[in-house]
């Protein structure tokens, strides 16, 4: 959200733990380098590998310039590398070794005094959720967390999820980032917040007039939110089956996709006024009902058939995956707001895995016209409009209306009016993750989540997890991998008049 040409990033050293893991290969890498390419890095930036093994940093330079030949969204430029590959170094040390902290803070110090001025350290958390605790701890009782305390070079750190299991655990995590530090100088992760057409969500709404009068009860049916996917867990059902589709895709990525639909216009572009619009959006949400009827929450697991024309294993037959699972693989709720612009609007919300088709889409259904002038015939009510924000693939905004098919006899058909970012724009945008750790490195928190963002939003989900445990398989419906998930799904819209219109 920053607005880059006003901010300039102090001289830094980025600390990545984790960082022999995946995302550092596929996405923090690359997306440093593509930062570089467009100049946004600042002139002093210093990347430091954390990790438990020994790794040289030759090794480990050459390492990541073979992630970024696989993964860069634009080729490698040697210039831009040969600049950057000398501040990239490794440092080998436990999550839990005070001593490796120590001489990390010491690294640190070098550094500045090679570059004369305060440094900002940016500590990245890419660890499994059980590195958070000696990290946060080790990167207190080193001094490291309160480095430049209250100046634009303060020390901060970024977290990736998953963030807290429950909400007693998201409490527990909250309170120990918050021991060490301060709220403004923690950034909890949440890739789809950085991604082009979730933060246009916030302009569509926003910065165009005919959308506002119209975004509420009185002209909303219901509103549908579906992010599902065609890959499966593939190898990482170690993690998979701890977490499930509520934990791995709703609580963060759906609920933050529900926020920014449902907020009331900020009353600044600061982030906090953003975020505090999005934890009152989030307040208003009535707790479920979960119970076997499926009345508002529905959850599956896939069994085998046909994705994209190839076989597909069901999941319980998935490598690592216990016979006696009963992780779901799929979720979908029906949530209803308890405030004045959206009671009585019912929310579909849906994610999965080994779905029909990659898709992460909100639609907008309004009210029917009244059929007066056109419907004279009520076995066929006219259409409602529909808006369809296409978040991926195929970004885009489309905006259905009933329009007269030429010819003698008036009748009618839906129309799309519709607007792609490829056609607009050309395909060649930042990724998410260019655009965050940017974020993070400006200071600017607007596209990462608050600890009460996360913790409301774990608040509505937790019952629903406890419930599900204590009812093990009974209620877990299942799926032929490539469909639109179980059928209960389509049941939670049609008992209100709807079907589910991402297919
Ligand atoms: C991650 C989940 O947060 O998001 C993955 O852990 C999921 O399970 C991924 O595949 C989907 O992200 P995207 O950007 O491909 O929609």
């Amino acid at each position: 959200m920053t607005n880059f040409s006003k901010r300039t990033i102090p001289p830094t050293v980025m600390v990545i733990f984790g960082a022999s893991g995946d995302l550092t290969s596929r996405k923090l890498v690359p997306a440093l380098f593509n930062l570089s390419i467009d100049k946004l890095l600042p002139e002093n930036f210093f990347l430091i590998g954390y990790g438990r093994k020994s790794v040289e940093n030759e090794e480990f330079r050459n390492t990541l310039k073979k992630s970024l030949n696989s993964y860069s969204r634009r080729p490698v430029d040697e210039k831009v590398w040969s600049k950057l590959e000398p501040n990239v170094s490794f440092h080998s040390g436990a999550y839990d070794d005070e001593k490796s902290f120590d001489s990390l803070k010491s690294k640190i110090e070098e550094i500045e005094s090679s570059v004369g001025e305060p440094v900002q350290s940016i500590f990245y958390l890419s660890t499994p959720p059980s590195g958070f605790l000696p990290i946060l701890e080790n990167l207190g009782n080193s001094g490291l967390a309160r480095l430049h305390h209250n100046t634009s070079s303060a020390s901060k750190v970024i977290i990736e999820k998953p963030f807290g299991r429950d909400l007693e655990s998201a409490r527990e995590l909250n309170q120990m980032i918050n021991r060490r530090f301060a709220e403004s100088q923690v950034f909890r992760i949440d890739h789809y917040l950085g991604k082009e057409t979730v933060q246009s969500l916030l302009v569509q709404r926003f910065a165009n007039t005919i959308f506002e009068p119209v975004w509420n009860r009185n002209y909303v049916s219901c509103v549908q939110i579906t992010v599902s996917e065609e890959l499966g867990v593939g190898s990482r059902a170690g993690y998979y089956d701890r977490s499930g589709a509520l934990r791995d895709m709703i609580q963060n990525h759906v609920m933050q996709l529900l926020a920014l639909t449902t907020m009331e216009p900020p009353s600044s572009l600061d982030p906090e006024a953003i975020r505090d619009e999005k934890v009152k959006a989030l307040q208003a949400i009535k707790p479920l009902t979960v119970d076997t009827s499926h009345a508002e929450v529905v959850r599956g697991v896939y069994t085998e058939g046909l994705v994209g024309g190839e076989k597909a294993i069901g999941y319980l037959e998935e490598d690592g995956v216990p016979n006696n699972s009963f992780t779901e693989t799929y979720t979908a709720l029906c949530l209803q707001l308890d405030n004045w612009r959206w009671k009585g609007v019912p929310f579909y919300i849906r994610s999965g895995k080994r779905l029909k088709q990659k898709v992460s889409e909100i639609v907008v259904q309004f009210t029917r016209p009244p059929a007066i002038l056109f419907g004279q015939n009520s076995q066929v009510p006219l259409s409602p409009n529909l808006l369809k924000i296409r978040i991926q693939p195929d970004e885009g905004v489309s905006l259905s209306l009933n329009s007269k098919t030429p010819g003698l006899e008036t009748k009618l058909q839906p129309v799309n009016l519709s607007f792609g970012y490829d056609t607009t724009f050309g395909s060649n945008t930042p990724e998410a993750y260019e655009r965050l750790i940017l974020d993070a490195l400006v200071g600017d928190g607007t596209l990462f989540i608050r600890g009460d963002e996360a913790e409301q939003s774990w608040g509505l989900l937790s019952p629903v997890l406890q419930s599900w445990n204590s009812q093990g398989t009974a209620g877990l419906e299942k799926y032929s991998a490539g469909t639109w998930g179980p059928l209960a799904a389509d049941k939670l819209l049609l008992h209100r008049g709807h079907e589910w219109l991402t297919n």
